[in-house]
């Protein structure tokens, strides 16, 4: 009377030991041992139909048929759960020994690029930086800067106007004013790099907003050609030794004599920016006796200058910080 029990068992321990994967195992205790469908715990609600003296020997054999197949499962089971982790441990396996993945570290704009190169090549002939503000006062946009109060650069159509003492400031020159304003003495050698702001449309070569620098120096016996070796310095740092600088006659309220500063780049003369002599006027404001001292300044865009180096002919495209643009510098 026990033989189905023991077809059940040979049956399982079969199937068990066919087994490829834990999951399977899952699935043949359920089958075997199963409360409710189980085909062992099938058999056992045969026990209630048997005459009594045979129950407990059927009872036996199946608790004997039921720890049987739990250890099969059991040990079967470590062996495929062993498995399965070398597999998957094979599977994840991190090679430590292999190089790293560089990590795509990010640069520096190229502005601030351009920025960091004047600014090296000027530190490097003794100037030392300033900072102020984009929103600059109209006494020191203009009026330091000697500019007569009716000049049309005051005009609002070139400018961001503010309020009626502020503006965005439209060149980097106020540097002029707010150093000397501070009553320091000569010898003054002094530079600042920064964003400037005009009403212009924006097209390839033209926006609202742009950078400059400017710097400026006020000692005894200062002279144009002073200026002249100066301005070479710096364009040769920028745009390397064999650049040629020219100066040309220009006029700007806060110069006397004004030049035009120009390079030579490739078979071009490029104009870069301005410069010239500090006005008497200004050096009087400041307290400085101009029969005593002299200056000269000078101020050019920075925006035109990697456009030149890299062949870039949008101007635009340095404020838009689109990455496929500037992932290329
Ligand atoms: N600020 C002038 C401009 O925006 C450039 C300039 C000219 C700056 C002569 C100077 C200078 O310091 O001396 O065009």
């Amino acid at each position: 009377m026990t033989q189905p029990i023991a077809d059940v068992q040979r049956e399982a321990l079969a199937a068990i030991a066919a087994a490829s994967t834990t999951a399977n195992l899952t699935e043949l205790d359920t089958l075997y041992l199963g409360r409710k469908a189980g085909r062992l715990t099938g058999l056992m609600r045969n026990l209630g139909t048997l005459p009594p003296d045979e129950k407990p020997a059927f009872g036996a054999a199946l608790n004997a048929a039921k720890s049987v197949i739990e250890a099969a499962i059991a040990s079967r089971n470590a062996e495929l759960a062993a498995a399965e982790r070398d597999a998957r441990e094979q599977r994840e396996r991190i090679d430590l020994t292999l190089p790293g993945r560089t990590p795509e570290p990010g640069r520096l704009h190229p502005l601030t690029q351009t920025f960091e190169q004047v600014r090296s090549v000027m530190l490097a002939l003794g100037f030392s930086f300033t900072e102020s503000n984009h929103c600059e006062e109209y006494l020191f946009n203009f009026d330091w800067l000697n500019y007569p109060p009716e000049h049309p650069a005051l005009d609002e159509q070139m400018s961001f106007v503010l309020d009626d003492d502020h503006l965005m400031r439209t060149h980097t020159t106020p540097t002029q004013g707010r150093v000397l304003a501070t009553g320091q003495n000569p010898p003054l050698r002094y530079a600042q790099i920064g964003r400037c702001f005009r009403r212009d449309a924006v097209d390839d070569t033209h926006s609202h907003t742009f950078h400059h620098v400017d710097g400026f120096a006020v000692d005894k016996d200062l002279s144009l050609a002073d200026l002249k070796g100066v301005m070479a310095e710096i364009m040769r740092g920028i745009f390397g030794p064999e650049a040629i600088v020219r100066f040309r006659p220009d006029y700007f309220p806060f110069v006397e004599p004004g030049v035009e500063i120009a390079v030579k780049w490739g078979d071009r003369w490029l104009e870069v920016g301005g410069a010239g002599m500090i006005h008497p006027n200004i050096l009087r404001r400041a307290g400085i006796d101009p029969t005593e001292y002299s200056g000269w300044a000078f101020g050019f865009g920075l925006d035109r200058m990697p456009m030149v180096l890299h062949g870039v002919d949008r101007l635009p495209l340095f404020l838009e910080n689109d990455l496929r643009f500037l992932r290329q510098f």
